[in-house]
């Protein structure tokens, strides 16, 4: 169906609502099968609602982390928030500190919005970052409070109770009369133009940093970025245009569809003694580390060594580097207040930062003490946690029904670049 005829529907439908521009019973029915009242405000709309023009944007949308941002849906995000919060279907549910759950002002705006934990009470709450969790977004004001805190998400916004606020500057009429149907300028929300969904105030509400409960910092993206002095917002990057929509994929991590174009790596190979001196070069061409974001992203470079008939002869490690060779292990390494390693949640300091920042160029070097090296290659592979962490949310999957499923290829190392030399 074009999008004038579905105007047209969505024309007739609308001319016989009862608030023309909220609850129409269209925006009902589609709002969980109509087991759900009509939205009561804007952040209640569902993403299923504007699916119904935008289809292309919804179904990017639909399969990226942002819809699945929710402890109802991402096994990651899951298990975490089960450790430190608990049932994300329960209401009222508080942290070990008897505080409303941080977690949901950026991983479900619109339970946040309300004040609420029970992310199954409300279709709009368990869309996760949902198309009014980011379109509602007006004004931002920072994550910095006076007094030192920071706020998070939803709450370092002003967000708007009478727009959508779009990209291209352009203010739309509601007005659901059959002489303005066919009307460039006739959106079924108001909708208004706001400049700053095109900067990177957009996106920083949520993700320029991050503290755990011990004022570590888990999460530094914004941080990074503007220590690099780039102009460019993420939008440029992250939301490309493609047959003239913008899309919404918003791939990370999760996807290793971008992954290639996130490492430069270079390696050169030559005779030492009996065996072979090799230097390996990795660089970050990104405005912010690699990997940014979650402190337990990490990718680590695989070398191996091959003689004339294609045999391994070498490797620099052989289960996973974070004891065989750490150097080529690139991550955060948080520590408790001893100084030794731990996770996100009872992190006291950070220990090391070893990825690669903004622009970074490392050099690993390696001695192969073998003969007859007759080449050279060295893999980067990404990886989305550490092994303890797949062991603790297996543990946790296991005792709790409720856990989302693990899909079976998510814990396995994502290539994204590689580099071959000849002795
Ligand atoms: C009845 C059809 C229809 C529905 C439902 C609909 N839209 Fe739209 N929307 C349009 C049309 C038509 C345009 C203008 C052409 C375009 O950009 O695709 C538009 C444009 C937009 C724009 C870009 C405006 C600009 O100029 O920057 C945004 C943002 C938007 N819609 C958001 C939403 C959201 C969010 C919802 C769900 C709450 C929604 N729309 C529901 C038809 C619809
Ligand atoms: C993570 C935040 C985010 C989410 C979630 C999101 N959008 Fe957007 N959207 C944006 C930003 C930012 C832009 C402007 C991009 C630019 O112009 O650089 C945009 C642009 C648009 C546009 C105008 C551009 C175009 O190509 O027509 C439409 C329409 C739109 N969004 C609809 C939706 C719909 C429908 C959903 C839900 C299915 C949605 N958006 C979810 C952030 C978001
Ligand atoms: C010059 C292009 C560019 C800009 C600008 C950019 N990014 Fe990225 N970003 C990438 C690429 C490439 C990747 C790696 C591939 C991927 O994960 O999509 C990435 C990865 C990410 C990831 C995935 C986490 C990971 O494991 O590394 C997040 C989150 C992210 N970027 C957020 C942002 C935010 C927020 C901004 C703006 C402050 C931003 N990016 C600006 C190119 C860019
Ligand atoms: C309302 C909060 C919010 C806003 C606004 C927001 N994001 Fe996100 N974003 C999240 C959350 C939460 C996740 C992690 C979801 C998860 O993995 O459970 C995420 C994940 C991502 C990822 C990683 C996806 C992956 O595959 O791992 C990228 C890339 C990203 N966002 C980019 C952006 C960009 C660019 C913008 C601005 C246009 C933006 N986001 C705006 C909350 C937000
Ligand atoms: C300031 C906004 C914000 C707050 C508050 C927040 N997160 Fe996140 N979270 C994000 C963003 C953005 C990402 C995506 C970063 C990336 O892709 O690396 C993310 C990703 C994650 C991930 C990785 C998910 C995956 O699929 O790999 C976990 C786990 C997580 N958050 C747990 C939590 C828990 C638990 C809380 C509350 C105690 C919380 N977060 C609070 C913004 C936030």
């Amino acid at each position: 169906m074009g999008l004038s005829k579905r105007l047209s529907k969505w024309l007739t439908i609308a001319l016989v609502s009862t608030i023309p521009w909220l609850a129409t019973s269209a925006a009902a029915e589609e709002q969980a099968g109509a087991t759900e009242a009509a939205p009561t405000k804007p952040s209640h709309i569902s993403a299923k609602v504007c699916k119904q023009c935008h289809e292309t944007i919804y179904e990017q949308w639909k399969g990226s982390m942002h819809a699945n941002s929710t402890a109802l849906q991402d096994p990651i995000h899951g298990g975490f928030y089960r450790y430190v919060v608990g049932n994300p279907a329960e209401e009222d549910v508080k942290t070990k500190a008897g505080k409303y759950p941080v977690c949901l002002f950026c991983h479900s705006p619109a339970a946040a919005a309300d004040g609420k934990t029970d992310l199954d009470s409300k279709v709009s709450y368990s869309e996760g970052v949902n198309c009014m969790g980011c379109h509602l977004l007006k004004e931002y004001k920072g994550l910095d409070q006076p007094d030192g805190s920071l706020k998070y998400g939803i709450k370092t916004y002003v967000m708007s109770d009478s727009a959508i606020q779009g990209s291209s500057g352009k203010n739309y009429t509601t007005n659901p009369t059959a002489a303005n149907q066919d009307d460039p300028n006739f959106h079924p929300f108001p909708l208004v133009g706001n400049s700053m969904m095109r900067t990177s105030d957009a996106c920083m509400g949520c993700h320029d940093r991050r503290n755990n409960a011990h004022g570590v910092p888990l999460c530094v993206t914004g941080k990074e970025y503007e220590k690099s002095s780039t102009f460019v917002a993420c939008q440029s990057c992250h939301m490309p245009k493609v047959d003239g929509i913008t899309d919404h994929s918003l791939a990370g991590g999760h996807g290793s569809a971008n992954m290639r174009s996130s490492l430069i790596l270079n390696a050169e190979v030559k005779k030492k003694g009996d065996g072979a001196a090799v230097t390996v070069t990795a660089k970050n061409p990104l405005p912010h580390a690699f990997p940014t974001g979650a402190p337990f992203r990490n990718f680590y470079i695989k070398v191996t060594a091959y003689d004339e008939q294609g045999n391994e002869i070498w490797q620099n490690f052989k289960q996973h580097p974070m004891k065989e060779d750490p150097q080529s292990l690139f991550v955060v390494v948080l520590g408790d207040e001893e100084g030794k390693p731990t996770g996100p949640p009872t992190a006291r300091q950070i220990l090391k930062d070893a990825r690669l920042q903004a622009n970074e160029t490392r050099t690993l070097e390696y001695d192969i003490p073998v003969a007859g090296v007759a080449r050279v290659r060295a893999e980067a592979l990404y990886n989305l946690v550490l092994p303890p962490h797949i062991q603790m949310l297996g543990k946790i999957a296991k005792d709790d029904p409720t856990m989302p499923a693990m899909d079976k290829d998510l814990f396995k190392p994502k290539p994204v670049a590689v580099a071959e030399a000849k002795l």
